[in-house]
Order: C-alpha cells, then structure tokens, then sequence
C-alpha cells in the first residue's frame, strides 16, 4: 500500500509488474472458472452468423497467444497475456479453457472473441482498423501502442492474415460509426484544470503521471501554466487513455473512479470520483463524447 509520503515510482516500471502480475491471475481466473460465458446456441449458428470465422480461428486466433519478444528487454509478451477483461481495453479476449490439448478457446469462447473484435475492424477501410494500426510500428503507419509494435511494415504475415479476414468482412455490418474527436480547447480550459486542482489530502495526478506513456500530466515548466508545447504532449497521452465516444471505457475516466461507482478495481494512485453522477465525471464524460468543445467548463 502506497502512502502519499513515499516516493512514487515511475509508471513504466509499474506497468511491467502488472503485467506479470497479470500473467499470473490470468492463469489462476482461468483455472478456476472453466465454463465458457456463452448464450451461443449452435455450432451452425456460430458459423453461420460470422463470416470468415473458420478462416478467423485458423489463421488469427494463433497471433494472440504466440509469445512475442522486445528489442530492448528479456521478457516475451502475447497479446492475451494483456488482453483480458482486467484490463478495460475494448480488446478483451475470453479465459482460455484448459482441455487435454492445452489451453484453448471453445468454438463459443472464439464466437465472443470474433464478436468483441469486429467491434475494433472498419470493413470498409480495412488498414484504418484499430486491430491492424496497434501492433503495427508507427513508421509503417501503425499508431502508438503501451503494448508494443510488434509488425515492422505490412508485409508482416501476422498482419496479412488479419488484413486477410477483415477484408473478408461484409462492409454493410462491420463499418463503426465515425468516432467523435477530442477537443483541444476544451482540454486545454476544462480538463487540464482537473488535474491541476487535487482535491484536498490527494496527491495531484502529475506527482506521477508527469512522464512516460501515462504522461498526462506534465510538470509546467514555468511553475504554474502549461506552455502549448507541453499541453499538446499532455492531450497526446491522454488520448492514448480515452476511447472516444465511450467513457465507460476510458481508462483516463475509470482510473481515478472509485470501485464502487464502476471505476477500475485497481489504481496505484488516487480517487478523484465516488461515482459517474459526480459532475466533473459527468462534464468529462461529455467531452470524451465529443458533446463538450470550446471553453466553457460549467458542470
Ligand atoms: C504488454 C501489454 C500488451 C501487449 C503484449 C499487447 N497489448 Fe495491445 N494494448 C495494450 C494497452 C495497455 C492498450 C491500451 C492503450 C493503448 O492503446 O496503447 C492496448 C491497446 C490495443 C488496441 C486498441 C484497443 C481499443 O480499445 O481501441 C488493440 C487493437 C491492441 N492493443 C492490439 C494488440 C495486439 C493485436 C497485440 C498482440 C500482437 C497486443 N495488442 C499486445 C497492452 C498490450
Ligand atoms: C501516487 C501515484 C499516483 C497518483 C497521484 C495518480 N496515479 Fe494514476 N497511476 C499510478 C500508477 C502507479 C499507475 C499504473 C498502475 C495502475 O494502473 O494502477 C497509474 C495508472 C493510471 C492510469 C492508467 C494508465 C495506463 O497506461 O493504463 C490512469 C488513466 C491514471 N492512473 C489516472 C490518474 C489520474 C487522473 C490521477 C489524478 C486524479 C492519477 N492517476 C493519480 C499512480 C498514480
């Protein structure tokens, strides 16, 4: 248990822990629950509604368990060891169940996964999907991702394969709504002064957060103000933590949200909110709907 008078570590170095920490519970959650969370009613019916899911067990399915490596450290990650239910990313695959070949999903466990996935797959613009631009490296056009790039170019087979079903994807069903965009000004007024103001006996956000991937909140280097350079880099990593148009899945919003009004179980800092009917909550939320804009932070 942390207490505000020790020295706070930085982020990164937490975020490793928790991810074996997180390799750890997984394996246990998944031993102690073998029944598969599933209302699918037949194996024809699995196949039927879902295009391209043979092709998705075969050939996707594998790209997220195979243990992958970093330039820079010893440790092997897969996608699954992040992507679990823990972790309140909208990419969250089922438990796998344990059966005498292994560890495996159930065709209904794929059926869910397939399910969840399609929701991050744009059918009509098949490289814009979040599923290929995430693993990919930023110099290829990926988009920057707290796991990893994992895929130096296009060419990669694993990202073919992918590629591969999402075009195989009827575009009439699988195109997402456009996405609100955050506004700026709005965070520069409204949202950078949450931060700014801890509420009484709280350390403020950027005691630990002033750096790194969670970097929201940068220290302002006169003192006081951001300076326009360092607010663009504070929006650059809040936004990495909100899901545009969903707040409920904005880690940036779930974080500091206490347990018992449907905040994350888990944050090694503060709680700034009791519940979502907190106003502040209440105001942010609109923003991450693309509902609040411009200047003006009344609740
Ligand atoms: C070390 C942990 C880790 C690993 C390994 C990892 N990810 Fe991630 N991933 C994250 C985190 C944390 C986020 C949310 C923050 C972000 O987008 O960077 C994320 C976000 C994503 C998203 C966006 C989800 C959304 O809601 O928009 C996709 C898609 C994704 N990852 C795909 C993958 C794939 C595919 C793999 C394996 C090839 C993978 N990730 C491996 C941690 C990981
Ligand atoms: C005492 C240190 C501390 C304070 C203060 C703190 N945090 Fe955190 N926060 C952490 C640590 C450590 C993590 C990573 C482990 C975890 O998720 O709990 C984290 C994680 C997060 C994450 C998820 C980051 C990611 O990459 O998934 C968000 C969002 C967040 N904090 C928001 C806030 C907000 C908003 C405040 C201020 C109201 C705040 N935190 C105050 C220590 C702190």
């Amino acid at each position: 248990m942390r207490t505000a008078d020790t020295k706070t570590p930085r982020v990164t170095r937490n975020r490793w822990l928790a991810v074996l920490t997180l390799c750890a519970s997984v394996a246990v959650i998944a031993a102690g629950d073998l029944t598969p969370t599933s209302d699918v009613a037949s194996a024809d019916a699995v196949t039927q509604e879902r295009p391209g899911f043979a092709y998705y067990r075969q050939s996707v399915e594998p790209v997220f368990t195979r243990p992958r490596g970093y330039p820079d450290r010893t440790e092997q990650a897969a996608c699954v060891m992040c992507h679990v239910w823990q972790t309140s990313v909208r990419f969250d695959l089922q438990d796998m169940t344990e059966t005498q070949d292994g560890w495996v999903w159930t065709e209904a466990q794929s059926a869910l996964n397939y399910d969840m996935l399609t929701r991050l797959v744009n059918a009509s613009d098949p490289a814009s999907s979040k599923l290929l631009r995430k693993p990919l490296a930023p110099t290829a056009g990926g988009e920057a991702h707290t796991g990893g790039a994992f895929w130096e170019s296009t060419d990669d087979a694993e990202y073919q394969a992918v590629l591969g079903w999402i075009e195989m994807l009827p575009d009439a069903q699988f195109t997402p709504a456009p996405t609100p965009t955050l506004d700026y000004e709005f965070y520069r007024t409204c949202v950078q002064r949450v931060f700014a103001s801890p509420r009484p006996g709280q350390l403020p956000c950027k005691e630990c957060h002033g750096g790194g991937q969670a970097g929201f909140a940068p220290e302002p280097s006169n003192g006081t103000s951001w300076t326009d350079a360092e607010a663009r880099r504070g929006f650059q990593a809040i936004s990495r933590l909100i899901v545009p148009g969903n707040p409920e899945q904005s880690r940036w919003l779930l974080k500091p949200l206490h347990p018992d009004g449907g905040g994350s179980y888990t944050h090694n800092g503060v709680r700034r909110w009791r519940s979502r009917s907190d106003p502040e909550w209440q105001m942010l939320a609109a923003w991450v709907r693309g509902e609040r804009t411009g200047s003006n932070c009344s609740i």
